[in-house]
């Protein structure tokens, strides 16, 4: 088993800047940081910190550097993966002491935690909001799941293979989600997916496997199915998630904001 903390879109940027002339993603991730921090002797020991991309908003040396060091102060393994707002070679830059990140290429990689087995998968189109899963990452994806063995298997990736409805954000979303079911129909039992991009909790199946989304770390879109819905974003509700890989393990929703208490019944 593994306990896993699923955190997604960050949108750190270079200091003194604000994502969409609002959002101060610096401070947020600072606040979201030391949120958790406050809670971690509920939330009990997490094996790693999984992060489903956008870490960065413009890409910068410095978005990525203000990114780590608040990661770095939750103490946990970190495991990483780029999303469409992301630029691979300053993501690459900054967490290339990490095990997992390869000098080169896609950032593919595996991760045994415990009992579990977490294949990140890169869908960054640089330069596009849109997802692909490359060939390389698909055969990267099969021989993960063909070395296995025994382990549970997640794979995390920042476009999720579903549609929210929301529809400027199901319009940049994975382009090939067909590809990833038939790498994964290979595979025995289902596989949970794990994805970010979305800004919100959306649960589905691929075929016969899960997926689930995270909440963001900095904002949310309004859940609104119109055709003339406006495209932009909301303040919240922002949080994070929290994965016990056990069979018969949870998978909840960690928000950032919640009430007081808890009082007596
Ligand atoms: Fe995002």
């Amino acid at each position: 088993m593994a306990w896993l903390l699923h955190i997604s879109d960050l949108h750190a940027v270079a200091p003194g800047q604000l994502v969409s002339g609002r959002l101060d993603t610096g401070h947020l991730l600072h606040e979201v940081i030391t949120t958790l921090r406050a809670r971690m002797q509920a939330i009990g020991p997490i094996d790693a910190v999984l992060v489903t991309g956008d870490i960065s908003d413009d890409g910068s040396a410095e978005s990525y550097a203000i990114a780590r060091q608040e990661l770095e102060r939750l103490g946990v393994r970190l495991l990483v993966i780029p999303g469409n707002h992301d630029r691979r070679e300053p993501f690459r830059a900054a967490f290339s002491d990490l095990p997992e990140i390869a000098p080169r290429g896609l950032i593919d990689w595996v991760a045994d935690i415990g009992d579990t087995r977490v294949v990140g998968l890169d869908t960054l189109v640089e330069g596009q909001g849109g997802g692909a899963l490359r060939d390389e990452s698909l055969s990267h994806l099969r021989e993960a799941l063909a070395g296995s063995g025994d382990r549970q298997v997640i794979v995390a990736l920042h476009h999720p293979p579903l549609r929210t409805g929301i529809r400027f954000m199901d319009a940049i979303g994975l382009a090939n989600p067909d590809a990833l079911r038939d790498g994964l129909d290979r595979h025995g039992v289902p596989v949970r997916i794990l994805a970010g991009h979305v800004h919100g909790v959306y649960h589905g199946l691929l075929g016969r496997h899960p997926v689930v989304t995270a909440p963001a770390c900095c904002s949310a879109f309004a859940f609104d199915r119109r055709a003339d819905a406006a495209a932009g974003f909301m303040t919240g509700p922002t949080g994070c998630a929290l994965i016990d890989t056990a069979p018969g393990g949870v998978w909840t929703e960690l928000p950032f904001a919640h009430g007081e208490g808890p009082f007596t019944f």
